[in-house]
């Protein structure tokens, strides 16, 4: 496979797609010689099946390893948990040339990305995702994210790691659900770029079981990276990695992180996008059953009835953060994504009316 680089000048750097990487994470550390120690931060789950191997190559090697293990959940992209770790970091002498590894998903991602931008003004630090969504998402294209007051990632910055060392080994033990949320952040990937990749999709979530990860991962990261190069801050294009998320994220707000999963809530915001996109015209029936037949291949979990007016008031919330506009991704045509800032209270609400059908 040839290298996927997001190409960002002097913050350029690769993800390595590759079975059995993890073990060979030390080989990826070659140009960094002086370095003080690594700061470890996952999950205690996560540290048991996959951390301490990686933690005892490094030590074979000499490296000292501050290890910070974070509770799961959302909770802990929290300030509370951010102090905790910049205290722990501060006891174990940490400096300029400590360097954070986040062995994790997008959970430990962001909290380990916004920590790196943020200690002693920057610090390097890998991305080795756990978890699917992780994989093909959140470890690329530098985003940090802390949740406050109930927003989620109020408090972030856009920080590039070192590089992004995927092993799709280490799907084997995440949990079922888990790669169900993923395969919604895969099929996005295909909805907004890529009709070929959609053809694939229609076969292989047929059968989950045998789903070939390792293929959709690496076709999602070079997806992704392209993105990223070509519009790092989100100015524009990069908005289109949104498909699905202003009402995903309304509905995860709405029934609660841990009711909803973030891949599953994008992927039911993806069938009242792709809804949104049929009425107005750019994509026409058979796209859309297609789309829609694919997401509704995965086992999602069974919605109660939503209450439209709360979820416009968290769609809202998103609107005041864009200066009141709503940057809202449709489909142009299965495979092309496109942002309008044209799509009215009534559209989104008539398309929540998708969701009772699931
Ligand atoms: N930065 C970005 O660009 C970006 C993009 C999308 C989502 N996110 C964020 O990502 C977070 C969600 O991330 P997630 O879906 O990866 O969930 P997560 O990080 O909460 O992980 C889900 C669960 O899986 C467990 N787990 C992880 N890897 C495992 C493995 N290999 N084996 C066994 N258990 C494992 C974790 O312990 C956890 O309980 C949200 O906070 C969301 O806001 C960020």
């Amino acid at each position: 496979m040839n290298d996927i680089v997001v190409d960002l000048d002097l913050r350029s750097y690769k993800i390595v797609v590759k079975s059995g990487s993890i073990k060979l994470f030390p080989d990826y550390l070659k140009l960094h010689d002086n370095i003080k120690n690594f700061v470890l931060i996952s999950h205690d789950s996560i540290m048991k099946h996959h951390g301490f191997n990686l933690k005892s190559n490094l030590e074979s090697l000499s490296y000292e390893i501050v290890e910070i293990i974070l509770p799961d959940g959302d909770d802990s992209k929290d300030l509370k948990v951010y102090n905790r770790i910049i205290t722990k970091m501060i006891e174990s002498n940490c400096d300029r040339t400590s360097v954070v590894i986040a062995l994790g998903g997008g959970v430990v991602g962001d909290i380990s990305g916004f920590v790196a931008s943020s200690f002693m003004r920057g610090i390097k630090y890998y991305q080795v995702p756990t978890t699917l969504l992780s994989m093909v998402d959140s470890s690329i294209g530098g985003k940090t994210g802390l949740n406050f007051s109930r927003k989620k990632n109020i408090i972030g910055s856009i920080y590039q790691p070192v590089s992004v060392i995927v092993d799709p080994d280490l799907l084997d033990t995440l949990p079922f659900n888990e790669k169900v949320s993923g395969l919604g952040e895969i099929i996005k990937y295909a909805a907004i770029n890529d009709r070929s990749f959609i053809n694939k999709l229609h076969e292989w979530v047929k059968d989950i079981e045998s789903f070939p990860y390792t293929e959709a991962i690496e076709r999602c990261c070079r997806i992704k990276a392209e993105i990223v190069t070509k519009d790092e801050k989100e100015i524009d294009l990069r908005r289109v990695l949104n498909f699905g998320h202003t009402i995903g994220h309304a509905l995860e707000s709405y029934f609660g992180f841990r009711k909803l999963r973030h891949g599953e809530a994008v992927s039911f915001g993806m069938m009242c996008s792709a809804w949104i996109s049929l009425k107005k015209g750019f994509i026409d029936t058979e796209e859309y059953n297609l789309l829609i037949e694919i997401i509704n291949q995965l086992p999602l979990p069974k919605l109660s009835k939503v209450d439209p007016d709360k979820i416009m008031h968290y769609i809202n919330f998103d609107k005041k953060n864009e200066n009141g506009k709503l940057n809202f991704v449709l489909l142009d045509g299965l495979g092309k994504a496109k942002v309008s800032q044209d799509v009215s209270s009534l559209e989104i609400l008539e398309s929540l009316k998708v969701l009772s059908e699931c």
